[in-house]
């Protein structure tokens, strides 16, 4: 079994379904720790619905990001968990050396579009607004720049007419919720089998 982190800052929809998909058996992980930057965000109940434990990480400085020494804090509590992946799901800060030098390509995020298309904030917006008539969504390796690392799997959903910013984030979130978990369940099987 492959110690899971799960890292939010909101609404946590990816956390439940790769906390379903731990529960069903799917994914080979125990979930060691759900960590949020925000005390109160949804995504914390989710993980004590699932009796996993659940850790709030500030920062009094930075919006999108932390002071060295907080992500050294966060850091630590992975490594005291035995931490082996991490699952960014919704995570509004960037993480910088402390986190991603601990953790060589053990950091994934998904992302709302077919990278390296449209990285950053509303993807699914840019998407509508640039008239594609494909977008998705995407699981990558994080590194230092944003949504950008070596991308590991992707979902096309297609633009419909008629589509609004709403109806196209859905769809994107509905093949969301199929890639992730089938993802991290693989990125698990490799991990166990290399290790
Ligand atoms: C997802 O759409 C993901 O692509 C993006 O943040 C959103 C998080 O949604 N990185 P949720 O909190 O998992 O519902």
């Amino acid at each position: 079994m492959i110690n899971l982190a799960i890292l939010g800052s909101g609404r946590g929809s990816n956390c439940r379904v790769l906390l379903e998909a731990i529960r069903n058996g799917t994914i080979r992980a125990t979930p060691r720790l759900v960590i949020s930057d925000v005390i109160g965000a949804p995504i914390l109940d989710i993980a004590r619905e699932f009796d996993v434990p659940v850790a709030c990480v500030l920062s009094e400085k930075f919006k999108t990001r932390y002071e060295s020494e907080v992500e050294m804090r966060l850091v630590k509590m992975l490594r005291d968990q035995d931490v082996e992946l991490i699952a960014l799901a919704g995570f509004m800060r960037v993480l910088k050396e402390p986190a991603l030098d601990a953790f060589p390509r053990r950091i994934v995020n998904i992302h709302p579009s077919l990278l390296p298309r449209f990285p950053g904030l509303e993807a699914w917006k840019q998407a509508l607004a640039a008239g594609e008539k494909v977008t998705g969504c995407t699981v990558h390796y994080v590194d230092k720049e944003i949504d950008h690392g070596d991308i590991i799997a992707q979902r096309e959903v297609p633009v419909l007419p008629g589509d609004t910013a709403e109806s196209l984030h859905g769809r994107i979130q509905t093949a969301e919720h199929a890639l992730y978990p089938e993802t991290v369940a693989a990125l698990c099987r490799t991990i166990a089998a290399t290790d």
